[in-house]
């Protein structure tokens, strides 16, 4: 749909298209049309503000909270959010959800035939701090098969949806593992046309943080706009 694209200037090319084939979900929700802006008014260009005392006690660690262990492996997560100018964002609320060890989400919808998990549920909050930063514990998601064709199959993956400064500024997109074998097949992750905007999706093996004998830690900054950009979901 290369008559959309003029829409999205100047880095068009580093976002999700609207309109993908290979991904079957689009041809039935994306705009055929060219896009009507519309003017923001006051339930717009407000929103709650938020801190750290906002999100409650266990909201950054998935593993906590439960009765008992989850299974699979646990993995700790961090990054910065950032504008455009590498300026941190802080007070940033980060969710985030997932599906657990075995590739199964905790949701009515999901229909695959893996185990739950009773120790996880799969949903996270982190606000992030003076510097941008936010941290979360959690267990490494599996690989889940989904419709879209035959033998089709997700990435690992881990959802975020970023609250801004207004309702109108939720951002949502997708956090991938690096080296996952199944990222050249995936038709979400591929409907980013430019490999280094796609390839910003991909977090990285995160030493620092990784903690001995605990976690490893896996590395995901976020940045809002400009040239470097996040790919966000429409
Ligand atoms: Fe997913």
């Amino acid at each position: 749909m290369s008559d959309l694209k003029g829409y999205r200037k100047p880095w068009w090319h580093t976002q999700p298209e609207y309109v993908h084939p290979a991904y079957g979900s689009t041809v039935k929700r994306g705009p055929l049309q060219p896009l009507i802006e519309i003017p923001a008014t006051l339930s717009e260009v407000t929103g709650p503000v938020f801190s750290a005392t906002t999100i409650g006690k266990h909201a950054a660690d998935l593993t906590a909270g439960h009765a008992g262990e989850s299974i699979g492996e646990r993995i700790i997560v961090t990054g910065r959010v950032l504008d455009e100018n590498g300026k941190a964002l802080s007070n940033t609320l980060l969710e985030i959800w997932q599906c657990n060890a075995a590739g199964r989400y905790l949701h009515e919808g999901d229909l695959h035939d893996a185990p739950l998990d009773p120790n996880f549920t799969g949903l996270g909050q982190v606000v992030t701090d003076a510097e941008g930063r936010y941290r979360f514990t959690t267990i490494r998601p599996g690989e889940y098969p989904w419709r879209n064709h035959y033998n089709a199959w997700r990435p690992a993956h881990i959802h975020f949806s970023l609250f801004g400064e207004a309702f109108a500024q939720r951002l949502v997109t997708q956090m991938y593992f690096p080296g996952d074998p199944l990222l050249p097949f995936d038709p979400i992750f591929n409907c980013i046309a430019d490999e280094k905007a796609r390839n910003r999706l991909v977090s990285s093996l995160d030493w620092e943080n990784s903690k001995s004998e605990f976690a490893l830690a896996y590395r995901f900054d976020i940045v809002l706009r400009g040239r470097h950009q996040t790919p966000w979901e429409k």
